[in-house]
């Protein structure tokens, strides 16, 4: 009894180290880039990908899907979801968007500098929102959307 329970403890430890690498992909170098430098180091991928995940609220299956030999894993190289080809038409549109319209230059390392990123449109969530919060084509007078906190104040009851 007392040579299990000696176990019980390792074990459970390899399972938390094994499950902290599963967000973890291997140091191993990239092999399907296309918008980022094929250079790039692991460090500053991974900074790249963790900012996806913060500016949209999500996790990273949500562009890389699952392996189908190990579904605990992700094959990050895949291109079989949809969203991880729509986040390389952002990241091309991004980088324009910076490049012309902020003509945002290159800082001493020769990367560029974003004034506009993920998060100034998504901010947080997968699909940005258009319409500020209970502004619609009537203004402040107009009701406030269903569900709206911060509309106007209901008008008052009529009379009688
Ligand atoms: C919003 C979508 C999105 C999210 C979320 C995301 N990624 Fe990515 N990831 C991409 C895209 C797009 C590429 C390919 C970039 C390119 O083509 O230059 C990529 C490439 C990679 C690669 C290189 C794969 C290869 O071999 O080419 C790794 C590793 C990776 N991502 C890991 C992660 C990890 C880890 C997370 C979560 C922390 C994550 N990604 C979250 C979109 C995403
Ligand atoms: C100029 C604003 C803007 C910027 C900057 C931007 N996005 Fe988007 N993104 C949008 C809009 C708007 C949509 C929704 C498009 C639609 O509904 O058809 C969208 C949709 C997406 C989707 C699809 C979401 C879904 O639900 O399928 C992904 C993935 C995505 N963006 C990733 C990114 C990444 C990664 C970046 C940064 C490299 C980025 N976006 C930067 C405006 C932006």
């Amino acid at each position: 009894m007392k040579f299990k329970k000696s176990l019980v403890v390792p074990l459970s430890l390899i399972l938390a180290v094994s499950l902290c690498s599963l967000s973890l992909p291997p140091e191993e170098k990239a092999k399907n880039l296309k918008v980022l430098p094929k250079n790039i180091s692991h460090e500053e991928l991974m900074q790249t990908m963790h900012l996806f995940n913060k500016s949209l609220g999500v996790k990273c299956d949500f562009c890389h899907a699952h392996s189908k030999e190990d579904p605990k894993k992700l094959d990050f190289a895949s291109d079989v979801l949809e969203e991880k080809e729509t986040a390389r038409d952002m990241m091309k549109m991004t980088m324009r968007i910076n490049k012309k319209f902020f003509k945002s230059g290159k800082d001493e390392n020769g990367k560029q500098i974003m004034t506009v990123t993920c998060y100034s449109c998504h901010n947080g969530q997968k699909e940005p929102v258009a319409t500020p919060p209970g502004g619609n084509e009537k203004g402040p007078q107009g009701p406030p959307p269903p569900g709206a906190h911060d509309g106007p104040p209901p008008p008052p009851p009529a009379n009688h």
